[in-house]
């Protein structure tokens, strides 16, 4: 019999402050709507350098393994997705697997692709267990990131930072993932980038976009082709993508999932067999459909729309906002999941929610992160971006997270972890 493998349990961390996006857009004299209504956005997470991608690496793995009771001894691999890498050669895996004082009989790495590293990840922990070299062990990927664009820029709303760990197991108890399915799409674009040395990442904004779309179409027909084999989804009746319960997209801003949602719906409707909407006009209606859209999509981007891109945790905090919020509704249902970097790789997969999906995520508390943090003013959020990133505020860690405390002959030394 197939293994069953998948995601166990997840964990959040956030930075402790953000600042309110209408509060932005009045700032840079820009009507509110545009980035409440034009890009989906309500809050935005803002770091200070003490609160880095390791300190929110390290504060969602160690909340994951307290809140879920995990232990260390059943881990045999720590692979952490990121773009804000700290070190060109230390990874964050290690400083992560030090402060939590993880056992030394394991695999650990980062790994590296704009928003997809995280999904990277996930996969190579995903495939390490199914093939049975795991030999029973669980994975811990953790998704860190921290998006800068800087102040005054096209992307400054779509800013953002945090972190989110998995648990990846033969338990499921949060997603069974359907392996082999997955659809993957690789195009060597240059649509967002952060040449080495960069605080701040470059961007061609609406190119990137398409590019997400473009990549989206070959993950999403990749994963449908294979769905379709195993008789997972079908055509006639309705679309193959609306079979799927709910799809969670990466989200670097949540007005970018409605594209994305009408791009899938794009998909199925040109590739249809039998009558259907037979005008790029008409498809194009029906692709937008709202009702889709509120129906499969609107609940997972809860949580986003209050800390904003995360990179490669984005996708797995559509899926946090998700399960949050229908866990119970969704137990034994199949769901779709798309990941997107930029450079850029796409991939689609899907998986089929827990029976213990509720209980999991009422362990997470994921309001309560949310609701500890402190709401700032634009001023307070430019000065925090002017601090310079290795000179972290001398602030005592809030219990159960880290910080960065200094760095000494560039060796970065972290404060905390007490857990709460
Ligand atoms: P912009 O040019 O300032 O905004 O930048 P716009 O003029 O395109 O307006 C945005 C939306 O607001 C539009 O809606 C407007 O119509 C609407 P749309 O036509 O797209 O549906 N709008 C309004 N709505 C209501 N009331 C108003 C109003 N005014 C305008 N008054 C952009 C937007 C996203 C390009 C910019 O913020 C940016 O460059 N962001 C960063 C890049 C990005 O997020 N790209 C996403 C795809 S690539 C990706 O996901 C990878 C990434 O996560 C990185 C990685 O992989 O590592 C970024």
């Amino acid at each position: 019999m197939k293994k069953r493998v998948g995601i166990e349990a997840l964990a959040i961390a956030v930075p402790r402050r953000y600042v309110d996006i209408e509060d932005l857009a009045r700032a840079r004299g820009v009507d509110p709507a545009k980035y409440t209504a034009g890009l989906g956005a309500r809050e935005m997470a803002v770091n200070d350098p003490g609160e880095d991608a390791v300190a929110l690496a390290a504060t969602a793995a160690a909340r994951l393994l307290k809140q879920q009771d995990v232990d260390p001894a059943k881990l045999g691999m720590l692979v952490v997705g990121t773009e804000t890498g700290v070190d060109h050669s230390k990874p964050i895996a290690s400083h992560v697997h030090g402060l939590l004082k993880l056992p030394r009989a394991m695999r650990s790495f980062d790994a590296q692709h704009a928003c997809y590293g995280g999904t990277a990840g996930l996969m190579a922990a995903v495939e390490w267990i199914a093939s049975g070299a795991g030999a029973g062990r669980s994975a811990l990927v953790v998704c860190t990131d921290i998006a800068r664009y800087g102040i005054k820029t096209a992307g400054e709303p779509t800013q953002g930072g945090g972190a989110v760990a998995l648990l990846v197991s033969e338990q499921p108890d949060l997603l069974a993932m359907d392996v082999g399915l997955n659809g993957a799409c690789t195009v060597d674009v240059y649509d967002f980038w952060r040449p080495v040395g960069r605080r701040e990442a470059l961007v061609d904004g609406h190119y990137s976009i398409n590019c997400y779309l473009d990549a989206l179409s070959g993950a999403y027909r990749g994963w449908r082709e294979r769905a379709l084999a195993q008789g997972l989804v079908r055509w006639g009746g309705t679309m193959p993508s609306e079979q799927l319960a709910r799809i969670a997209y990466h989200v670097p801003f949540c007005k970018m999932a409605r594209k994305a949602h009408t791009q899938v719906r794009l998909c199925d409707l040109e590739d249809a067999v039998g009558p259907g909407p037979n005008t790029p006009e008409a498809r194009e209606a029906v692709a937008k459909s709202a009702a889709s859209f509120d129906a499969q999509v609107a609940r997972s981007l809860n949580v986003n729309a209050r800390v904003g891109n995360v990179y490669t945790a984005s996708l797995y905090l559509a899926l946090t906002g998700l399960l949050d919020a229908e866990a119970a509704t969704l137990a034994g249902q199949r769901i779709g999941l798309l990941s997107y970097g930029s450079g850029c790789c796409a991939e689609f997969y899907s998986g089929v929610v827990g029976e213990k999906a509720a209980e999991r995520m009422a362990r997470a508390g994921v309001e309560d992160v949310l609701a500890r943090r402190e709401r700032v003013s634009v001023e307070e959020y430019e000065r925090l971006m002017g601090l310079a990133p290795d000179a972290p505020e001398a602030l005592t860690p809030e219990p159960g997270t880290f910080r960065l405390a200094e760095i000494r002959e560039h060796r970065r030394l972290y404060a905390g972890g007490t857990v709460a």
